[in-house]
Parts: C-alpha cells; sequence; structure tokens
C-alpha cells in the first residue's frame, strides 16, 4: 500500500483568507512555493484552472525548470486549445521536465465560465468532445505515423506528432461526480479526482468508477485522487479553534464580497460541488474529522471540504481514504505556502509512517 500526496501550485502569497485584489505572479514566491513542495516530499502539484487567471503552461514550465522531483498536473479544458495542439504542447513540457507531466482535464462544471471562452456546448456535450479530445491525444502519443480523425467535435487529416511524451504517454486525469464524469474518467483516464466526501460516499465514488472502468473492457482502473483542506495545530482542540478562526474569516470575506463565491452566487451547476452540499446539510463534523462549515462558506467552490485536528488526527483520516483505496492525496491549506511545510513537516511522515507499519503488520500475518 503506497501514497502520493498531491498540492496545488500558488504564483503570488494571496490567499482565500487575505485576498490581494487581482494579483499578479510574484516569480520569486512561485519559485520557493514549488521548490517547497519538492524538499518537503509533496510528488505532485496541480495547476489549475480559471477562464480569469494565469497560463498554466507557462506557470508548469516554471515550476519544472525550478524543482526536481515534483511531478506537474496541468489542468486543460477542451475549449481552450485544439487537441493537436495540446498532445504537442503537453509532450513538450513533459521533455522539457524529464518526464514529469499529467494532465487533468475538466469538461467545466458551469456553462456561464464555459461562455466566458467561447464555449456553448451542453455540459453532456462537453463530455462526449472530451471523450474525443483523449482519444486523439493517445493516438498522437502512442506513434508520429500520420492519421486522420473524424469525429463529431473533430476532424482533422493526415496530422503526425514528432513531440513524443519521454514514457511513451502523458498520465490522463479526470474530475467531477456526474455521470458522465465516471463513465469518460472510468473507462479512458489513468487518474480519477474527488472532492472530500465522508468515506461511505466516497466508497460509493470508486465503486462507480470502478464499474465503468469494467463495462469498457479495462484489465487497469483509475488511481483515486481525494482531495481535502487540512487545518491543523499541535492539538485537536487547538485545531478546531483555529478551524473557527478559519471559518470567520472566510464568512467576512464573503460577505465583504471578496473572493469568488459572492453570498449572491447561484448554486453551483456541477454534481461535485451539489453533493458537497448536500452532504454539508447532514451536519457540521462527519467521520473523524470531516468538516463541512467551509464548504458552505464558499458555495463549495472547489476543493472546500476541511479536516480538523492535531497531525496524528489528519493522518489517521487521510490513512482511512487511503485504506479505501484513494492512493493520491490532495492536500491543501487557507494559508497556503506555511501550511504547505506543516504539512511537509508534520503530516506526510506520519502517513507514510502509518503505511509502512501497515506494511510490517500484513507481512506479519503473511
Ligand atoms: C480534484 C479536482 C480538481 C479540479 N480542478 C479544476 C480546475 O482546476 N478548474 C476547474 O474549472 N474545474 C476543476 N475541477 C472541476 C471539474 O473538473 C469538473 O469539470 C466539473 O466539476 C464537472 O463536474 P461534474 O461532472 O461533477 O458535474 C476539478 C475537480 C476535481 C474533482
Amino acid at each position: 500500500m503506497s501514497a502520493e500526496f498531491i498540492s496545488i501550485t500558488f504564483t503570488n502569497p494571496s490567499t482565500e483568507l487575505n485576498p490581494v485584489p487581482q494579483p499578479s505572479i510574484d516569480p520569486k514566491f512561485l519559485v520557493r512555493y514549488a521548490r517547497s513542495l519538492d524538499d518537503y516530499g509533496f510528488n505532485y502539484t496541480l495547476i489549475p484552472y480559471d477562464s480569469s487567471s494565469f497560463d498554466p503552461f507557462t506557470i508548469g514550465a516554471t515550476v519544472a525548470a525550478n524543482t526536481k522531483n515534483i511531478k506537474i498536473i496541468i489542468a486543460l479544458r477542451p475549449n481552450t486549445i485544439y487537441p493537436t495542439v495540446a498532445a504537442k504542447a503537453l509532450a513538450t513540457l513533459d521533455q522539457l521536465s524529464e518526464g514529469r507531466v499529467v494532465v487533468h482535464f475538466i469538461a467545466g462544471g458551469s456553462d456561464v465560465e464555459q461562455a466566458r471562452e467561447g464555449d456553448f456546448l451542453t455540459k453532456e456535450q462537453r463530455y462526449e468532445r472530451l471523450e474525443e479530445y483523449i482519444h486523439i491525444l493517445r493516438r498522437a502519443w502512442q506513434s508520429s505515423e500520420p492519421f486522420d480523425f473524424d469525429g463529431r467535435y473533430y476532424q482533422f487529416k493526415q496530422f503526425s506528432n514528432q513531440v513524443r511524451p519521454v514514457n511513451g504517454t502523458v498520465p490522463v486525469s479526470v474530475g467531477g461526480s456526474s455521470d458522465e464524469a465516471y463513465r469518460i474518467g472510468g473507462s479512458l483516464a489513468d487518474i480519477f479526482g474527488l472532492w472530500g466526501e465522508p468515506l461511505a460516499e466516497t466508497k460509493d465514488q470508486i465503486d462507480r468508477i470502478y464499474t465503468e472502468a469494467k463495462r469498457a473492457g479495462r484489465k487497469d482502473r483509475p488511481r483515486i485522487w481525494v482531495t481535502f483542506r487540512p487545518i491543523v495545530a499541535e492539538t485537536d482542540e487547538l485545531a478546531w479553534a483555529k478551524a473557527h478562526r478559519v471559518l470567520d474569516a472566510l464568512n467576512e470575506n464573503r460577505a465583504k464580497g471578496l473572493g469568488k463565491a459572492p453570498v449572491s452566487a447561484p448554486p453551483p451547476q456541477n454534481v461535485g460541488s451539489q453533493r458537497l452540499l448536500e452532504i454539508a446539510k447532514r451536519g457540521e463534523v462527519q467521520d473523524r474529522a470531516l468538516w463541512y462549515p467551509t464548504v458552505t462558506a464558499t458555495n463549495a467552490r472547489g476543493a472546500s471540504t476541511a479536516l480538523v485536528g492535531s497531525p496524528q488526527t489528519i493522518a489517521d483520516s487521510i490513512l482511512d481514504y487511503i485504506d479505501l483505496g484513494a492512493d493520491l492525496i490532495s492536500i491543501r491549506g487557507y494559508d497556503n505556502l506555511n501550511d504547505a511545510i506543516d504539512y511537509g513537516r508534520y503530516i506526510l511522515p506520519l502517513v507514510r509512517a502509518g503505511l509502512k507499519e501497515r506494511a510490517e503488520a500484513q507481512r506479519d500475518v503473511a
């Protein structure tokens, strides 16, 4: 049993607690953040995509040039780049980083957000388009033999790609909680990304994904990525006090219209966020240390489920998900850089020690 850790890339010191209006890139901070992840044993960093934000490819190239081991997850929306161009761009960055690139596909959970960049397909159509997109990338990476493609969303003739990924392919990740997400991700992805739900619901989602993999005739199945926002302190008591300060700040900022989820924001269209808001109605604390008021305070915008406690409490909660089969653990805080360093110092080592104990225990009974 093993596990790898995912963080997210921040380009400047702005945070959800202390948001800087229209922040520009702080190159020194970007490099310092990326190197801290490398130094503290994180395995991946996600470079997210938003219609109003920085270009993930150039940020990714900067992270690659300034780090040694960390893998770079490029978030990509099919409507923003033609698939043949994406195949070459991802393979180029993969060669530059000596094989450290992953692509995370976003079908696009919001029609409004997609329309901002000229995408007027329905969500169902966006997932169908994603299916063609992934097939084209895989074919383009497979061989430099010219090929035609005649799909519903993409048609081209005699495209030949000379830029090959270092390991023959770039791992493909898909995130979401809708039926379409399970179908496309389950049948085609190497990695499936989920937001932080209680153990029972996460198990259900994992079963759905594996069912789709089987239905597609796959011998393998996607690795499972789960996402949390740990609020850690020396003791559980101190962590809960800190959690309430974080919540107060999130609610204050929201009331002031700061941040990306104003009070007037409509209910989210994507299923992943809808599920989180439903779960939040069932109670603030779920399972060992999952905390949902941060979900409600941000209208479940993106990764919003907190895990609250001492390093041991949080490590034990993460080990619960690893036992479920999720071996990619995405954790990011609210005090971005300082939290990433704290996680590297106190949480990652405890989870890895827990996994070692489990392996030894298994060896003893074998
Ligand atoms: C782990 C994870 C990471 C995601 N990253 C992004 C992102 O960077 N930008 C974005 O617009 N959507 C992101 N999403 C949203 C989804 O990719 C997706 O398009 C949307 O939520 C569709 O959702 P649905 O199928 O659950 O309705 C992410 C989702 C997950 C689970």
